[in-house]
């Protein structure tokens, strides 16, 4: 729904000379007049900055390209005209952490045109938000035959202040699964984004980009001091983006915040992607779902065939007479297909087969026992990373969804380089992703991709982007040293920033008993609970062996919380420490909040005046029990409930690696 929309063309300016334009600094302001952008040409070279109300924040930083041949595209330039407009819009989500989201922003165009030589042109497009900035390049066509070749782009970004980044490495074998650590930014190598900085200057900034499309996605490499510098991931023959013609970058994206929580609940990197192109919306549902999944990972189950197998047809029937039971309508159902072996994951070209069902499994069988009990499967695609295998059966393997009334399907790209020799994270991974993506679009199949590209907002233009992996997830606490306390209360704050994702959460045997010796997950079940809200996903795993499930009490919880909000606030946070979110339900008045600590247990006061004014509400209280933490107990959950109205607070009392989930139940 648009609710409002101008577009006034400001000024445009005439060709000027050099000598002019030296001198001459086009600043845009974003609508509230905080955050501004500046850009200068000096020496012919086109430089911006940034600041927000007296801060600056990025000091005039280069811009630019070198193509094939030591050609540079930024050090020529004059400007032929500027154009600033203004947009304000207000959209609807298909699904979404929030469902009005207001788009609005000043934009300036600056056209370049190369003084001499082969006088190319290039337009710079800067947008300024309330919430950040972003800017990006177009270079029009303009009769250029041969192929283009980008070597590296030149976009580097000055912080004014060193300040306190929350990173974690680029060019690693495990993609984006690493955990989170803390440096200055000037002792930063070359990280992932989202980057998120605590500047000196008082102010929370994360860079990232937006509507990555056919390019190369950006890490960001320190270059000396606070300079960060654009390093665009390469395709294995050293060359960073190949295209003809013409060429869009993605959104290069600063979002800023007086503190870290307001960055949460900015919607820039949303906004700067195209509105939604598919029309029937109606097949794409959010979703909550058990799975033949976590057996696997704790070791109680195979993936590949034999006496363990998790992908059996007898035991796929007693999981879904389990969602039947616990009236959780989706199912992921993986290794069912052919070409699982002990050695699945090694990054060896792998020949998985997507139609072949395993001996031990009949698909249709399943789909339709699923379906006469209420119950959606999840596909399950594992490609290896072996992507030549993949888009050879790509077709068949949807058409077989289809057919079986399989609506969602994960799919996952274990090992450290696509057909083993591209990123998963270069111009071809990107492509990639995008690809199956459509590919999928056409099928009326939902996509949930493991092992992704990260995410640039790309759920606006195809909502059937429903969520990703890209971080370590709840796995890595089944067979390995695990996620540290803290794991959790930094992802709000970097990779969630991105867009939802596939965490897997909702672990109530939190030691795991089935498991592998000195496996557990390293928090208490009471956090395991809050987590449900304080990760937004569309489709959300309730992730423990659905036995764990049958007569606990506050399963009531993850039975309860919706995977759909009207709205999203962030109560109180420090990334690292801890952080309070609350969700308003999408189809009710109720809202839910979910509260979570690092190793540390505190108590968190906090006020409901978020919820509706002459209203009660029923709130019903999820706590770690007295003395519970994550060496005590801590699978000790207290229920408790009490009246509660807006103008009320309450204190939370969260354990050592605890949490608190409410729901505000309104009466
Ligand atoms: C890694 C994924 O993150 C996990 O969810 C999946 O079960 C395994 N790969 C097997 O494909």
């Amino acid at each position: 729904m648009i609710t409002r929309f101008i577009l006034i063309p400001a000024f445009v300016l005439s060709v000027f000379s050099c000598n002019e334009e030296t001198a001459k600094v086009h600043e845009l302001s974003s609508p509230d007049g905080q955050n501004k952008i500046k850009l200068e040409l000096t020496n012919n070279n086109p430089k911006y900055s940034v600041s927000r109300g007296e801060t600056e924040i990025i000091t005039p930083s280069e811009m630019g390209f070198v193509f094939k041949d030591n050609d540079t595209l930024g050090n020529n330039f004059e400007i032929t005209g500027i154009e600033e407009t203004s947009k304000d819009e207000t959209w609807e989500q298909v699904w979404g952490e929030k469902k009005q989201i207001r788009n609005h922003y000043n934009e300036m165009v600056v056209n370049l045109q190369e003084k001499s030589g082969k006088q190319r042109k290039l337009q710079l497009e800067f947008r300024a938000f309330d919430d950040g900035v972003a800017f990006r390049y177009v270079f029009p066509e303009q009769g250029i035959e041969d192929s283009i070749f980008i070597m590296d782009e030149l976009t580097s970004f000055n912080l004014k202040d060193d300040g306190k980044a929350w990173w974690i490495p680029a060019y690693h074998e495990q993609r984006y699964e690493n955990l989170f650590e803390a440096s200055p930014v000037s002792e930063l190598d070359t990280v992932h984004t989202p980057l998120t900085i605590e500047s000196n200057s008082g102010l929370a900034i994360s860079f990232h980009e937006a509507d990555l499309e056919d390019y190369a996605s950006m890490t960001l490499t320190n270059t000396s001091g606070n300079i960060l510098k654009a390093d665009l991931v390469p395709w294995a023959d050293g060359v960073k983006v190949r295209t003809t013609n013409s060429f869009t970058t993605p959104w290069r994206t600063l979002q800023i915040g007086e503190e870290p929580i307001d960055l949460i609940t900015s919607y820039l990197i949303l906004n700067l992607n195209d509105p939604n192109t598919i029309d029937d919306t109606s097949w794409i549902e959010p979703v909550k779902y058990l799975g033949i999944w976590w057996g696997m990972h704790i070791g109680k189950y195979t993936f590949w065939e034999g006496p363990d197998h998790g992908a059996s047809t007898k035991n796929a029937k007693e999981h879904i007479d389990y969602a039947n039971q616990l009236r959780i309508d989706h199912l992921l159902i993986e290794g069912w297909n052919k070409g699982w072996t002990p050695d699945w994951y090694q990054n060896a070209m792998h020949q998985f087969s997507f139609t072949d069902a395993t001996d031990d499994f009949d698909l249709k069988e399943v789909t339709d026992y699923a379906a006469e009990n209420g119950v959606q499967i999840i596909g399950y695609h594992e490609t290896g990373s072996n992507i030549d295998n993949y888009l050879q059966q790509i077709d068949s393997a949807f058409a077989l969804y289809n057919k079986m009334g399989i609506r969602d399907v994960k799919i996952g790209h274990v090992g450290s380089m696509l057909n083993m020799k591209e990123w998963h994270h270069g111009q071809f991974g990107v492509n990639y992703f995008r690809y199956v993506l459509k590919k999928a679009a056409e099928y009326n199949l939902t996509v949930l991709f493991h092992e992704p590209i990260k995410d640039t907002g790309e759920r606006r233009t195809y909502p059937n982007m429903m969520a990703r992996e890209g971080a370590r997830g709840i796995e890595y606490n089944a067979w390995s040293e695990g996620n540290p306390p803290d794991h959790v209360t930094i992802l709000p704050f970097t990779r969630f920033l991105a867009g939802p994702m596939d965490f897997t959460a909702g672990i109530l045997d939190v030691e795991i008993s089935q498991g592998y010796p000195g496996r557990r997950v390293h928090s208490t079940s009471a956090k395991q609970l809050a987590l449900l809200v304080t990760v937004y996903s569309p489709i959300q795993m309730l992730a423990d062996l659905p036995e764990n499930y049958v007569g606990k009490p506050e399963f009531q919880f993850l039975k309860d919380v919706p995977i759909d909000w009207a709205d999203t606030k962030i109560l109180n946070g420090e990334i690292g420490d801890y952080i309070t979110t609350v969700r308003k339900d999408i189809d009710s008045d109720d809202w839910y909040l979910g509260s979570i600590t690092d190793e540390n247990a505190r108590d968190l006061e906090i006020s409901l005046s978020f919820l509706d004014d002459d209203a009660k509400y029923e709130a019903q209280i999820y706590a770690d029990a007295e003395g519970t933490g994550l060496d005590n107990n801590p699978e000790k959950v207290e229920i408790t409930s009490r009246e509660v109205t807006a103008s009320d607070s309450l204190t939370l009392e969260l354990g050592a690696s605890g949490g608190t989930a409410i729901r505000f139940k309104k009466i």
